[in-house]
């Protein structure tokens, strides 16, 4: 009977370190000239993390007034701001705040009409041609999924949004590009797009540019992954439940053996 007790003993260390090396993997692939990503705290980290809805509105807000004169949100309605505690009315009145376009009126002219909660984010270009040809060259991703799809995720975007400067002395820069030390290579096509005090956050919080940063990354986040707050709310309650399970079996094993001795 002691190797099947035994057994377990060797497959838990087994399992740590190869989930040790396959962390270790991503961090040894990154370009060696950014520094390491320094982990920032999220609400929404963790198995029961929720996206704190004052930040994720926060980053709406900068997200609107900054980020979309470049970035579009393709996957986005404006129905899903549900998601961060906007009421029905919340999100129609964000909507109609923003011209889309409407169909041609009598003599065929393109027309515009505010956005409703059914529509999907306004892109800021008509096609990534126009978004390349607006940006040197350079296409702005699109920022539905963009959390998911860089190694770091919010560590990462809060660090390239902090990380411009002046590039080091002697480092010869491309025409038209930034330094970043976060950004592969650290020449980056996109200006700094923030620089603390570009938006006057209706909830009354300063914006500094970290502040900012924090807020914005928290959006992008819930944008990449909207059903977050239900899944963790789900897993809480499997949670509660297997924990009320394994009680009822407990009581029940006693009872059952209970005249046994
Ligand atoms: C003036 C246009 C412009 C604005 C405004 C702008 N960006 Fe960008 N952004 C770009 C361009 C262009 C790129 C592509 C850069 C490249 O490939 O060199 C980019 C790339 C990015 C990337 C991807 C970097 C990578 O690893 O590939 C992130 C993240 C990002 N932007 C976030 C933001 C956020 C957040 C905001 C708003 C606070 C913002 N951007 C505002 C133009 C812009």
């Amino acid at each position: 009977m002691r190797p099947a007790i035994l057994l377990p003993a060797f497959v838990l260390p087994a399992f740590v370190l190869i989930g040790a090396a396959l962390l270790a993997v991503p961090a040894r692939a990154q370009e060696s000239e950014t520094p390491p990503l320094v982990h920032q705290h999220w609400s929404f980290d963790g198995v029961f993390g929720t996206f704190d809805n004052a930040a994720a509105q926060r980053g709406l807000q900068v997200y609107q007034q900054v980020c979309s004169a470049c970035h579009s949100m393709k996957q986005m309605y404006y129905r899903n701001l549900a998601g961060i505690g906007l009421n029905e009315d919340q999100i129609k009145a964000f909507a109609a705040a923003i011209l889309v376009p409407g169909p041609a009126d009598e003599s065929g002219q393109p027309t515009q009409r505010p956005a409703l909660p059914s529509d999907h984010f306004k892109s800021p270009f008509p096609n990534d041609e126009a978004a390349r040809a607006a940006n040197g060259g350079a296409l702005p991703p699109d920022q539905s999924v963009l959390e998911k799809a860089r190694e770091g995720g919010p560590d990462y975007i809060y660090a390239l949004l902090n990380g411009y400067s002046d590039p080091p002395a002697g480092m010869k820069m491309q025409q038209g590009m930034n330094y970043n030390r976060y950004f592969p290579g650290n020449q980056i096509a996109m200006p700094q797009p923030l620089h603390g005090n570009d938006v006057t956050y209706v909830d009354g919080t300063p914006s500094s540019l970290e502040q900012e940063a924090h807020d914005v990354t928290t959006f992008l986040a819930f944008a990449a992954n909207p059903e977050l707050n239900e899944r963790h709310a789900t897993g809480v309650k499997a949670v509660l439940f297997l924990v009320f399970l394994t009680g009822i079996t407990y009581a029940l094993k006693r009872k059952i053996w209970a005249d046994v001795h």
